[in-house]
This record gives structure tokens, sequence and C-alpha cells, in this order.
């Protein structure tokens, strides 16, 4: 496909997705693998949104449906959107075998074809820092919203070298394998990942300010950036590599809760931003 003209960063970007559908949920910080992350991950839904009580919620790129699982376990009528069929029949096979009434929709996450504020909550994991053009996302996102509604962020800075990057490369070099992030997959892989990445806007990895600043462009307000993950991250480090655990502890990894105002009459998006 790829000497098809018509094939854009998107089209990869999606192929590149749906060939990591079939052992996404195999990955530590993918799928939950204890009761003790699923507490955590609970406890930070609820801390930011509150519970559900029937509120209509969107998870944009919800991938194999794990965010989307939480949000329906916390009482919330749950549509879950991803653009790689492979992702969502891995979403829905799931939901059957849970019982979960999760509605699963193929779509892009940028445009996503639903209604104008009819969503109550908007939730979204890993995947901003894969956006092509977050600004239009997020403009997208906030016209999905209530007044008052909140989008809820979970991502991180992956791109960025922490202090224990040199280290595992180092032993990488000695075990001639990959043994942090990008463990498991094959060398072409790595390469597509690396390719792709070089071409997105957050190429050299998306920080709570730089989101953040780009959500107040999109008109959202009340940003809270929380990076107390810790009790997520010790859960998932008790079924990780020592290196790994090690380097996703050291990583800028975040939440931003954004709410859109009840009035938003003076908003414009392309309004100068104060810096
Ligand atoms: C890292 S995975 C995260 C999946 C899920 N949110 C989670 O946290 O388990 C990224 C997902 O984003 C999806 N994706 C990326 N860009 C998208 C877009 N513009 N529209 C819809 N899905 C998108 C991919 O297909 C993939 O399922």
């Amino acid at each position: 496909m790829t000497g098809d003209v018509n094939y854009s960063l998107r089209d990869e970007i999606r192929d590149y997705w749906s060939a990591r559908a079939e052992t996404f949920d195999l990955s530590v910080g993918h799928e939950i693998f204890s009761e003790c992350e699923r507490r955590a991950w609970h406890r930070l839904i609820l801390k930011h949104l509150g519970p559900g009580e029937g509120r209509r919620v969107l998870d944009l790129a919800c991938g194999t449906g794990v965010v989307s699982h939480l949000m329906h376990d916390l009482g919330y009528s749950v549509t879950g959107i991803d653009w790689s069929e492979a992702m969502l029949s891995k979403a829905r096979a799931k939901a059957a075998q849970r019982e979960s009434d999760i509605r699963f929709l193929l779509g892009n996450a940028e445009r996503t074809l639903e209604e104008k504020e009819s969503y109550d909550v908007l939730v979204t994991r890993h995947l901003v820092w894969t956006l092509v053009d977050p600004l239009a996302a997020f403009a997208e996102w906030f016209s999905l919203l209530k007044p008052g509604g909140r989008l809820l962020i979970v991502d991180g800075d992956f791109v960025s070298e922490t202090w224990v990057t040199p280290l595992r490369q180092l032993l990488e070099r000695i075990a001639g394998r990959t043994l942090g992030p990008a463990g498991g997959l094959d060398q072409s892989m790595v390469e597509r990942h690396r390719s792709i990445l070089s071409r997105l806007h957050f190429s050299r990895g998306a920080t709570a300010q730089q989101v953040s600043a780009l959500l107040s462009q999109a008109g959202f307000e009340q940003l809270v950036v929380d990076t107390r993950l810790g009790a997520i991250h010790r859960a998932q480090a008790r079924h990780m590599n020592f290196l790994k655990a090690l380097e996703r502890s050291t990583q800028h990894r975040y939440v931003i809760c954004a709410t859109k105002p009840t009035s938003c009459s003076n908003h414009s998006l392309h309004q100068p931003m104060a810096r």
C-alpha cells in the first residue's frame, strides 16, 4: 500500500496500530494485569471526573477498549471510537465476553462525525502524542462536549531521554535486543514507529505544558495537570522488567483534565495566545 500516492501519514498510523492489535493487550501499560492497578485507575478517574451515573462518555482512540471498560465499571454510558478495525474487533470481543453494553465505532478521533454537544465527558489515553493535527482535534473535541463537560487526557512524553535511557541502550547493545519501551517489537516495527514519530506534531515528545497551551487555544478552561500517577506505575511495575519499570517511572507522564466553559460566546479558536 505504501506505493500508493494517496497513502497518507494517517493511513500509516492506522496500519501501524492495526499491525500491533494482535499483541497489544499482552503489554503491561496497555491491558490491566491486577486488581490493584484497576483500582488505581478507578481512583484517578473518579478524582477528575466523578462517578458516571449514566453520563455519556466518548473514549477517543479506544484501541482494545481498556479505558472504555474502566469508564463502564464506573457507571458511564460508553462509546469508544478507533480507526483500526483490528483494534476494534479486540475491543468488541472483550465487551461481549464481559457482557458490557459499550458501543464501539469505526472512525477518526480527529473528525468523529458524532453529534455536537452530545457528550458529558471525553477520555483519551495515549492518543495525543500521535495526533497529526492536535489543535484541530482539540477543537473537534471541544465541539462534542456539552457546556461544562470535561476532557480527560492520559498521555506522556515518550520521546525525551531520561537518565535511564543511556543505561538501557548500553544493556541493549550487550544483550543484542530491545529491553525498554519498544521491547517485544521487531526491528521493522521499531523502524515504522520511528519514521511515523519523526513526522508528527509532537515528534520531540508531548509535554503537558505544550498540550495544555493547545487546549487553551481550542477554548478549554480550568486545566488541571496531574502527574501523581505513582499508584498506577507501582502496580504496573510488578509485572514489568526492572529496566522498563525504571524508565517509565522517570518519564514525564501525566493526566490533563480540561473543562468546556458553560458559556463560550467570547471564544474564538484563532484568538492569539498570551505568551
Ligand atoms: C497507543 S494505542 C492506545 C489505545 C487505547 N487508548 C489505550 O490506551 O489502550 C493508540 C490507538 O489510537 C488509535 N488512533 C490513533 N490515531 C487515531 C485517530 N486519529 N482516530 C482514531 N483512532 C486513532 C490507534 O488505532 C490505536 O488503537
